[in-house]
């Protein structure tokens, strides 16, 4: 674990004087010193403007950013000309619910989600559907926090456009059954679209093999840095979609009343693009597949066992297939109490909606805490979690 941890020069600073536990992965990952390390190669090596410049430095940096996206589409199991960098997986989702969504869907068409998906993939389907006509649906979560498939095949089987799902859920912790959800859909004609933010940094991901039909995901929870997000969407359904936006880069001809679009990825990619935060996305990939990790090593479950024995705890979501997240809440105890005082042991937890207020809702709560693990936490600082967390609850009750 040292050998792993060492990477990661964040991880030796201090949070309000005390040494950092950080548990707050989830929301952003940690970033290795070979991602910053090729960002900083890129700016003081060869700066230039991608896929414009002719000059070497242009030349380098162009095939900089198409090896990124090589190594970042087969990382996923995907073909590069499938992989269309945006900022983040907000914007992935967007992508797919505007320009997919606005030439594919209309007057009560149906748009299948569930009660569990963050608001990224809740609001833009939203946003559609107001402007199109087509009508929302929705799967809700059983005791568990698990999905029924029989329940989704019952929905498909009243004729579904598009079903968008979670992975993972970011409160619950779940891994949905994705392939089965996509064999079931395609059975019904039904395009998936897939939030894959939680499950790219703790799953090996093979789009290719999951058969979805759009996948979204987020550079800065998997060791990349911020800005920096892709979706993948299968070839010929990126063939036939109108761009999201225009401007420079995205086209064959322009002329002053029409503009012809160039190929795909490009299409999809208007203006100066990421350069550095691509580069350092791929060399995320690269500490990924190099280092030997597994992502939940036992220790969400290792918490939730020493939790369980705290008077008042509820914790959310009890599904067979996790991520190491932990939600909870402790009865007659504000999350945010919780986290702050947590914060003043050095400890960083997540407490509020975390996006998910349907989700929120269905709980019957308004917030929660969660704190969130990734390969290069320790059951060290599992323990001081516990400790402190139990500290904090004898001051607040
Ligand atoms: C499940 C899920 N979907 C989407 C998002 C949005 O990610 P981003 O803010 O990077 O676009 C998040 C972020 O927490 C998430 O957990």
């Amino acid at each position: 674990m040292d050998e792993i941890r060492k990477h990661f020069p964040i991880l030796n600073i201090q949070n309000r004087g005390k040494k950092l536990v950080y548990l707050d992965n989830a929301a952003t990952s940690l970033t290795p010193n070979s991602v910053l390390d090729s960002i900083n190669e890129h700016y003081t090596t060869y700066r230039a403007s991608v896929h414009r410049s002719v000059f070497e430095l242009g030349e380098i940096v162009t095939n900089k950013y198409e090896e990124s996206r090589n190594n970042i589409a087969q990382y996923i199991g995907a073909k590069p000309n499938s992989i269309i960098f945006t900022k983040n997986a907000t914007e992935s989702l967007n992508l797919v619910a505007d320009a997919w969504g606005f030439e594919n869907l209309k007057k009560n068409d149906i748009i299948l989600l569930t009660n569990m998906e963050h608001h990224s993939n809740i609001i833009p389907w939203q946003v559609i559907a107001k402007k199109t006509g087509a009508i929302l649906r929705y799967i809700f979560f059983d005791k568990n926090g698990e999905l029924n498939l029989n329940e989704i095949e019952n929905e498909l089987k009243k004729g579904v456009k598009v079903l968008s799902v979670t992975h993972a859920s970011n409160v619950l912790g779940t891994i949905n059954p994705i392939k089965e959800i996509c064999a079931l859909a395609h059975q019904y004609n039904t395009l998936v679209c897939v939030d894959g933010c939680q499950s790219t940094p703790h799953l090996k991901i093979d789009v290719s093999d999951l058969d979805c039909d759009f996948f979204a995901f987020s550079g800065h929870k998997m060791l990349g840095p911020t800005g920096i997000g892709a979706l993948y969407a299968k070839e010929e359904i990126l063939n036939q979609m109108s761009p999201y936006q225009t401007g420079g880069g995205m086209i064959n001809d322009v002329g002053l009343y029409e503009s012809e679009w160039t190929e795909i990825p490009h299409k999809f990619e208007p203006g100066s693009p990421m350069t550095a935060q691509v580069i350092g996305l791929s060399s995320a990939v690269n500490f990924l597949k190099e280092i030997d990790w597994e992502s939940n090593h036992g220790i969400a479950e290792y918490v939730i066992n020493k939790l369980r024995e705290i008077n008042g705890i509820e914790i959310y979501g009890q599904p067979k297939e996790r991520t190491p997240i932990v939600s909870f809440n402790i009865q007659n105890i504000h999350s945010l109490d919780l986290a702050h005082l947590l914060d003043y042991e050095g400890i960083t937890i997540r407490s509020g909606h975390m996006c998910c207020k349907p989700l929120m809702d269905t709980l019957k709560i308004s917030g929660c805490a969660r704190a969130s693990f990734y390969f290069y936490n320790t059951f060290e600082e599992a323990d001081i979690f516990v400790e402190k967390l139990k500290k904090s609850i004898n001051i607040l009750l």
